[in-house]
């Protein structure tokens, strides 16, 4: 009975050939098929398309987690309010499955909506922030499949009512898939800014981030080499606990290190209560650090507009 079925099927669908012979020549016509497939595909892919009201945007990337990208990401951010006060900063959690912007800029209401459906940023410090955090209770975990993700991603960067934003700063997740893939397809990125610890088994992974930047043509504006050393109670001298073969791969990929952060307990305490350090202990060497970073990324696009 089944196979009559399947007969009687495959006869009334002229497409499935009944024989060998119009087998092979729907084998040939596989090439044809192959090409139409591709243009469908091309149609399909997603389009670099601006974020209404967002000049310029940075991303701050590692292959590897636990780095201190987050870390890095909000201190850029605060960094930049303080040396252009009058310019708009925003900053994005690109995080979807472990945001950490919420807890380091002190922020955890719920975004509300505005007459255009439009998510308002949450704002702490002059800068705007948007993350996922906002959106779901701090011990839920987000389990999704990787569409669903692009389509978060999607919401967190469109679906907000951004504004004017003179410098974006996305903090991304640890490695090298969907997230940064889907950021780099759809969004205008200005430039990169990796982050490692000066350990080998950090730098082998955040060699794979610049490789995929590079591939993906997204500048890559430097390198900062975050938990460099620490600074003996004691002695005061700097003692580098992870290495220090960050200027190899900086010279590998013709970057330079941007920043030599040192581990430092006031850091994280800082981020655990949610002040940057660039906020709370203005004048450190470290707070002088993150703002340099800053100076450097407005030089970069700046040095970019007159190259345009
Ligand atoms: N220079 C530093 N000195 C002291 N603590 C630091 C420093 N940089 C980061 N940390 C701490 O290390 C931990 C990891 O940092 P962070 O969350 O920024 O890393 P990450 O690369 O964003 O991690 P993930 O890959 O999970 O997103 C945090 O608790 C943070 O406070
Ligand atoms: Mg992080």
């Amino acid at each position: 009975m089944f196979v009559l079925t399947r007969k009687c099927c495959f006869k009334q669908n002229s497409k499935f050939p009944q024989n060998f012979q119009a087998w092979r020549h729907y084998a040939n016509s596989a090439e044809e098929l192959e090409k139409h497939r591709q243009k469908v595909m091309s149609k399909g892919l997603p389009k670099v398309k601006p974020i209404t009201g967002v000049k310029h945007i940075f991303l701050i990337a590692s292959g590897k987690g636990g780095v201190g990208k987050s870390t890095t990401a909000v201190n850029i951010a605060t960094a930049l309010k303080v040396l252009q006060p009058n310019k708009n900063v925003g900053l994005l959690d690109a995080d979807v499955f472990g945001p950490t912007i919420p807890l380091m800029m002190n922020l955890n209401e719920s975004p509300i909506l505005n007459q255009d459906n439009l998510m308002e940023p949450l704002i702490n410090y002059g800068v705007k922030c948007m993350s996922m955090g906002f959106l779901i209770t701090e011990s839920s975990a987000v389990i999704w499949r990787g569409l669903m993700v692009m389509q978060a991603l999607d919401k967190l960067l469109r679906q907000v009512h951004w504004g004017s934003v003179d410098y974006l700063i996305i903090d991304t997740p640890p490695g090298t898939g969907d997230t940064h893939l889907s950021l780099v397809q759809n969004i205008p990125i200005s430039g990169v800014v990796l982050v490692t610890t000066p350990q080998i088994a950090a730098l082998n992974v955040t060699r794979r981030g610049a490789v995929m930047f590079q591939k993906l043509k997204v500048p890559i504006v430097g390198i900062i080499e975050n938990m460099s050393y620490i600074k003996c109670p004691a002695c005061s001298n700097k003692v580098h606990i992870f290495g220090s073969a960050t200027q190899s791969i900086a010279e590998e990929f013709g970057i330079s290190i941007m920043a030599h952060i040192p581990l430092k307990q006031k850091i994280t305490d800082s981020m655990d209560k949610g002040v940057p350090i660039v906020i709370s202990d203005p004048l450190s060497t470290e707070a002088e650090a993150y703002k340099n970073v800053g100076n450097s990324l407005i030089k970069f696009v700046n040095i970019t507009a007159n190259e345009l």
